[in-house]
């Protein structure tokens, strides 16, 4: 959470930062500030509380040409949301911004006798503190004594005001990525900041210290040896950052889903078969294998349930899905007969990461399908499956979980081929109805217009339920999470079957109930549902086949998807939840992008 950034070089660096920090908005965005450091004038801080916006409008009377300069857009943790607590936080010669949580900040702060110096509640300030205290003229040797101090999370950018145009960085966990480029060099969070300026970026390694001058970077491990960084190159366009004509970020992602399918599934299709030989993952892995972890977090792990609901069912091997936060701390029975695996757009959310380390130290083999290429999930991993989905920069994630739930379709579909449970054309006819996700979306997104209607009247409700059985249930998770986070309006999911256990008291004249029922072989039993909550006042909105045909009894609206095997129909269901989120978002005047509270990239416990 937070995005960082830094330039250095010959270009005014007040600009450059103000873009990055816009690109990295989505990380957090409760408040924002930038550090320049002039050759005239010396150190110049700017800070505000809100929208990067805000922070650009306050920055016009910031008169530099000040050619070096630190960004920061915050998710606050500790401290409230105010401009002493945005950073960058200066203490005497130091100015530095901060990714991630410092976990032992009061100890420092009392064993070092820092409290005199802060003049904010964050961890990062004591960062800053330590290191001026420790400093006697060398950055690097006071960086490497203060990072040996330091418990938690970290990318930190560092100036120091004797050592003008030099940005000192170093990190462990929290990413950072760098570039060199004609006219100087820069560092951020994500690579959203860097492709304007360079396609060619290196990660940089944990517990590494960065020199970054005008016109190079200095890698060097904490005793001093240089280090050559692999240098990667941007496989995708700074357009697919940009919104591209869309009101918001959530709808372009929504509408790029079919393409986005089709970059994640086909390298993987190969005469009709799936295949992992690009991926490196051998056979032998999803062969020996007698059980499968799902671990993951939010959007992700729903994802990972579709799935897992996908290989039990086709497979008839146990799966089992956990929040990746629980899994950590419930010494969870895993060994090396069972395969991991973990998802996440981002490839940092801390939780994930730290679920994975453990599946992994007790022997299991993990494959992780991530997005963002480099990241640390994707390191860490025994194997990794990247889904080609371009950045998502809307915090409601869209299209990252319909390029997962292809990710997991294509390791089921393998699988269960090579542990001879689908046979060839079995496998084939499943490949076949895989490459057809995107057309599905494609067709589904045709209704965008009946979805808005039904949209402009949830947009008025208190609460909303949604229904479904077996896989639809998992959508149904997914469906009420998007709608929350998005409308603030309170959502719930229920297993269809469970409502008159307790929830259907809550049901009275009006509330909206969105039941999907894509499952021919269930589809009476929600009906019944349906009926039941129908008969109660609420008003029924079913998500199902087109071949369906329910009369007034059952629903109020019927929202169609195309007819066909349930086991895919999720892609198009996908697409009608989404729209119905984002269209009631949109009608409550709310910031569809940049939902209250939230950040995309979770990178706290
Ligand atoms: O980057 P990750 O996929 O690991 O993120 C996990 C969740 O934080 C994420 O899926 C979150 O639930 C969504 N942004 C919600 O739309």
């Amino acid at each position: 959470m937070c995005g960082i950034v830094g330039f250095t070089g010959e270009l005014p660096a007040k600009d450059i930062l103000i873009k990055g920090l816009e690109q990295l908005e989505y990380r957090g965005y409760d408040s924002a500030g930038i550090a320049v450091l002039d050759d005239k004038k010396g150190l110049m801080l700017k800070k505000k509380t809100g929208h990067v916006a805000d922070l650009r409008e306050a920055a016009k009377d910031m008169d530099t040409q000040g050619t070096c300069g630190i960004g920061h857009t915050r998710w606050a943790t500790h401290g409230g949301v105010t401009e002493a607590n945005a950073h960058p936080h200066n203490c005497g010669s130091v100015t530095l911004i901060h990714n991630g949580i410092i976990e032992n900040y009061r100890e420092l702060t009392v064993e070092y006798g820092l409290s005199e110096k802060l003049k904010s509640e964050t961890d990062t300030e004591v960062v800053a503190a330590l290191l001026d205290k420790i400093y006697e003229g060398d950055p690097i040797v006071a960086i490497r004594k203060t990072v040996k101090l330091l418990a938690g999370t970290f990318a930190l950018c560092i100036m120091f005001s004797d050592h003008p145009d030099i940005i000192y960085c170093v990190r462990n966990v929290s990413p950072l990525v760098a570039a060199v480029f004609d006219q100087g060099t820069i560092i951020a969070s994500d690579l959203t900041a860097l492709i304007p300026y360079s396609r060619k970026y290196f990660v940089v390694p944990e517990y590494h210290i960065l020199t970054m001058t005008r016109d190079s970077i200095r890698v060097e491990d904490m005793k001093g040896n240089k280090v050559t960084p692999e240098i990667l190159t941007v496989d995708w366009d700074i357009n697919s950052a940009q919104k591209g004509g869309y009101p918001h970020f959530m709808l372009k992602e929504i509408y790029e889903q079919p393409e986005a399918l089709e970059r994640t599934i086909m390298p993987r299709v190969s005469d009709g078969m799936p295949d992992f030989t690009e991926d490196g993952i051998p056979d032998e892995v999803l062969k020996g294998i007698q059980r499968v972890v799902v671990v993951a977090c939010g959007t992700a792990m729903h994802a990972g349930m579709v799935g897992a609901k996908v290989m039990e069912s086709r497979l008839r091997i146990p799966v089992q899905v956990e929040i990746a936060s629980e899994f950590r701390y419930k010494d969870p029975i895993i060994d090396e007969t069972a395969l991991t695996i973990i998802l996440s757009q981002s490839g940092e959310t801390t939780d994930t990461l730290e679920a994975m380390k453990i599946a992994k130290s007790r022997g299991s083999k993990t494959i992780s399908i991530v997005n963002v290429k480099g990241s640390t999930i994707a390191r860490e991993s025994d194997y990794v499956l990247y889904t080609h989905a371009g950045p998502e920069i809307a915090v409601a994630s869209t299209k990252a979980y319909t390029v997962q739930i292809s990710a997991m379709y294509l390791i089921a579909a393998r699988m269960g081929f090579v542990k001879g449970i689908l046979s060839e054309e079995e496998t084939r006819e499943f490949i076949k109805k895989l490459t057809g996700a995107g057309e599905l979306i494609k067709t589904t997104l045709e209704n965008a217009n009946n979805i808005k209607r039904i949209a402009n009247h949830i947009k008025m409700a208190q609460d909303v339920f949604y229904i479904g059985r077996g896989i639809d249930y998992t959508m149904s998770l997914e469906a009420s999470l998007k709608l929350k986070e998005i409308s603030y309006i309170h959502a719930e999911a229920y297993a269809a079957g469970e409502l008159k256990h307790g929830t259907i008291a809550l049901i009275s004249e009006n509330v909206p109930v969105i039941a999907i029922a894509t499952d021919p072989a269930i589809y009476p039993k929600t009906i019944s549902n349906m009926k039941e909550v129908k008969s109660r006042g609420a008003y029924v909105i079913l998500i199902s086949h087109d071949a369906e045909k329910p009369d007034d009894s059952v629903c109020d609206r019927h929202i169609r998807i195309p007819d066909g095997d349930p086991t895919f129909s999720v892609f198009a269901t996908a697409a009608v939840l989404q729209l119905i989120a984002y269209y009631t978002s949109d009608a409550r005047g709310l910031d569809v992008d940049k939902p209250r509270n939230l950040a995309k990239s979770v990178t706290v416990e």
